[in-house]
């Protein structure tokens, strides 16, 4: 069975939970990015390639609800694991606050451009988005943004660069993710898997 994991912040609590579930993946010990540990190979990929690589023939991944989201990749769901919590929320710096409705013609830096655009079109405003790949704070600091989308954790990050939290769009988790056509072949082992990482999270909480 092959899992593909993200190397960034949920990959530890990923190894963690899978372990405690009985599967026990190596972490690498180079830059490998392929990792075999008897029936099992673990693969690493970057977060928001993740829903992408189970959507194409990997049969299980971890990723945060975000991701997935952005990315819209048809997967199969089977659970929302017990670590990843975060939110995804505009934000904008605290000197220049406006309202949603007023935000016409703003420009919004993200990682998330679908889930900006998305969110933006649903309140009838049309803004520019500036897709970003990390580091979001940075553009409304140097002025090349008006407002932000991104991940929220503690706040630091925001407090750290004079953001305020606007609105949250979306909470986020992290989610089993199962190829739909592994589901089917390799039925009773993904099944057992899903039960005995529901057991492992519910002894997590
Ligand atoms: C994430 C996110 C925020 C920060 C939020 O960035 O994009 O910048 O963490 O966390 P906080 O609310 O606890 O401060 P990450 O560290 O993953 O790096 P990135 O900016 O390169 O995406």
């Amino acid at each position: 069975m092959r899992f593909v994991l993200p190397k960034g912040r949920l990959f530890k609590g990923s190894l963690e939970i899978l372990r405690k579930a009985g599967v026990e993946l190596k972490p690498p010990e180079n830059r490998e990015l392929i990792v075999k540990n008897g029936k099992y190979e673990l693969l690493l990929a970057r977060s928001f390639d993740v829903p992408v690589y189970v959507e194409h023939g990997v049969d299980v991944g971890i990723a945060g609800s975000d991701v997935v989201e952005e990315r819209e990749s048809d997967v199969l769901i089977p659970l929302e694991l017990p670590f990843g919590k975060c939110r995804l929320s505009l934000a904008m710096p605290a000197e220049s606050l406006t309202e949603i409705e007023d935000m016409e013609g703003f420009r919004i830096a993200t990682k998330y451009p679908n889930i900006a655009r998305k969110f933006f079109e649903r309140r009838g405003v049309d803004v520019e988005v500036i897709k970003l790949h990390g580091s979001i704070e940075l553009a409304p600091k140097i002025g090349i943004a008006d407002a932000i989308v991104d991940i929220v954790e503690t706040g630091n990050t925001l407090r750290a660069n004079g953001l305020v939290e606007v609105e949250k769009i979306m909470d986020v988790s992290a989610l089993l993710l199962v190829n739909r056509v592994s589901q089917k072949v390799k039925f009773e082992e993904i099944n057992r898997l899903v039960l005995k990482l529901k057991e492992a999270g519910r002894n997590d909480v």
